[in-house]
């Protein structure tokens, strides 16, 4: 076997650690967003970070539309609300309820033996929380939504100011007021 020299092993030590930041690198892109959600802020100030862990949270229901598909998830105190048979019974979900409603393009599941779609894209990503003392102007229900850029893989807040969440979201939601301002129903499982 060949001595490697002195020089040989100053370049292979240098090669090593280039593959060695290089391998970091892609590991820390692999498990990493390239951008912290939870750094932003709706413009009236509901911020990504109030629902850390939503997509853990249990499904409520599904949804299609002619060209998306969507999951609508619940924190627990929303859920076991659902249980307790609001908004049926006219009753409404208490503070502490949060709602979340994820939304993709979709698109044919190509390896399907039948039609089926799934989520393609990702689109946005929609809350409404309940606190009475917080929104008092649109009937404790605060609102954010942040729309998803698949191309740099990064979010940015819905909403021209502070007025959206009463102006756009809880404007439409009020065709609902009897239902307390929330639409979907739990789905049965
Ligand atoms: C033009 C009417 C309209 C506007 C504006 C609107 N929504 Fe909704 N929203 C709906 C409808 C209808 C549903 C239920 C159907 C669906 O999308 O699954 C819904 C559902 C939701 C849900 C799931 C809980 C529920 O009520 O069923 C969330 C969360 C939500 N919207 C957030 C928002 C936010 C945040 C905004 C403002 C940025 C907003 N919405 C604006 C009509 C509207």
């Amino acid at each position: 076997m060949r001595i490697v020299g002195g020089q040989q092993r100053m370049w292979i030590s240098i090669a090593c650690l280039i593959l060695a930041s290089v391998l970091a690198g892609v590991a820390k892109l692999a498990s990493q967003d390239v951008q912290d959600r939870h750094t932003l802020k709706a413009p009236n100030g509901v911020s990504f970070s109030e629902f850390r862990g939503y997509a853990r949270w249990q499904d409520v229901s599904v949804s299609t539309t002619a060209t998306g598909v969507k999951a609508i998830l619940g924190n627990r105190t929303i859920v076991k609300a659902y249980q307790a048979g609001i908004p049926a019974n006219g009753q409404p979900f208490p503070d502490g309820s949060v709602i979340v409603k994820i939304e993709w393009n979709k698109a044919q599941n190509p390896v399907s033996p039948y039609f089926v779609e799934v989520p393609a894209t990702l689109k946005s990503v929609s809350f409404i929380e309940k606190d009475s003392k917080r929104f008092p102007n649109t009937s404790g229900w605060g609102y954010a939504q942040f729309l998803y850029d698949p191309a740099s893989k990064t979010f940015h807040p819905y909403g021209k100011d502070a007025l959206f969440g009463k102006t756009v979201c809880y404007q439409c939601h009020t065709a609902v007021r009897n239902r307390d301002y929330i639409f979907t129903d739990y789905a049965p499982r």
